[in-house]
């Protein structure tokens, strides 16, 4: 599979022959001007919670898209149906297979609310997978032991991307353990240098995670790395 990082926690990958994009945050991120947001073209749009960093061209994104359809929890997915797109709704711990795989919405411990300040239902992560790939995308979360129930109850992780920027979210020494939490050896590090508070030091984040002999990737905003 091939991921391209969008910046921030924007990801699209191509699946089952549909294409994807999580989380889009690129019309208002100047790291990401680089991104021809117009020229996206996806089956679905994936959205962890409803912060502004999470959501912000999703409208954008389905007018250029007209069949897209958006799966986020109940609350997001309401949010944006009352503008006229089309969504699947989950809840957490729920999982529904799709024709291109599963999906199953997990925790996460973070916070949740909608650019015009409506509930945005509770924050959570997504795992995905067929009968040959499994991946977790954290979303904005702590590290919580609910990450170890990863293990138990979906197939084997081939990757996880995880947030390493610390401040909004957990920091890289979290995502060290996180990664121990899943069962999870190869690590796609997110949320990170978009604004002042969550600017790390790329060196001595990878040589942590090397230290661990966890193979982990930082990528630079348009990169795409092979999985
Ligand atoms: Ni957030
Ligand atoms: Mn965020």
């Amino acid at each position: 599979m091939l991921l391209k990082f969008l910046g921030h926690a924007c990801f699209f990958f191509e699946w089952k022959g549909k294409n994807f994009i999580v989380d889009p945050f690129i019309t208002p991120n100047s790291l990401a001007s680089e991104i021809a947001i117009d020229s996206i073209k996806v089956d679905y749009i994936l959205i962890t919670h409803g912060h502004e960093d999470h959501v912000a061209d999703v409208i954008r994104i389905a007018k250029n898209n007209p069949d897209v359809k958006l799966i986020s929890n109940f609350e997001i997915i309401s949010w944006f149906g009352e503008k006229g797109l089309n969504g699947h709704p989950m809840n957490h711990g729920g999982k529904y297979s799709f024709d291109f795989g599963t999906i199953k919405y997990v925790s996460a411990i973070h916070s949740s609310v909608l650019p015009d300040g409506s509930y945005g239902g509770n924050p959570g992560g997504f795992v995905l997978w067929d009968e040959n790939t499994s991946f977790y995308i954290a979303g904005d979360t702590a590290l919580t032991h609910d990450m170890k129930l990863i293990p138990q109850l979906c197939p084997a992780l081939d990757f996880a991307i995880l947030p390493v920027g610390d401040n909004f979210t957990m920091g890289y020494e979290e995502a060290i353990l996180a990664a121990d939490f899943i069962q999870c050896e190869k690590i796609i590090g997110c949320h990170f240098d978009t604004f002042p508070p969550i600017k790390i030091n790329h060196e001595e984040v990878k040589s942590a995670f090397a230290e661990k002999n966890i193979e982990f990737h930082l990528p630079e905003v348009g990169e795409t790395i092979e999985l």
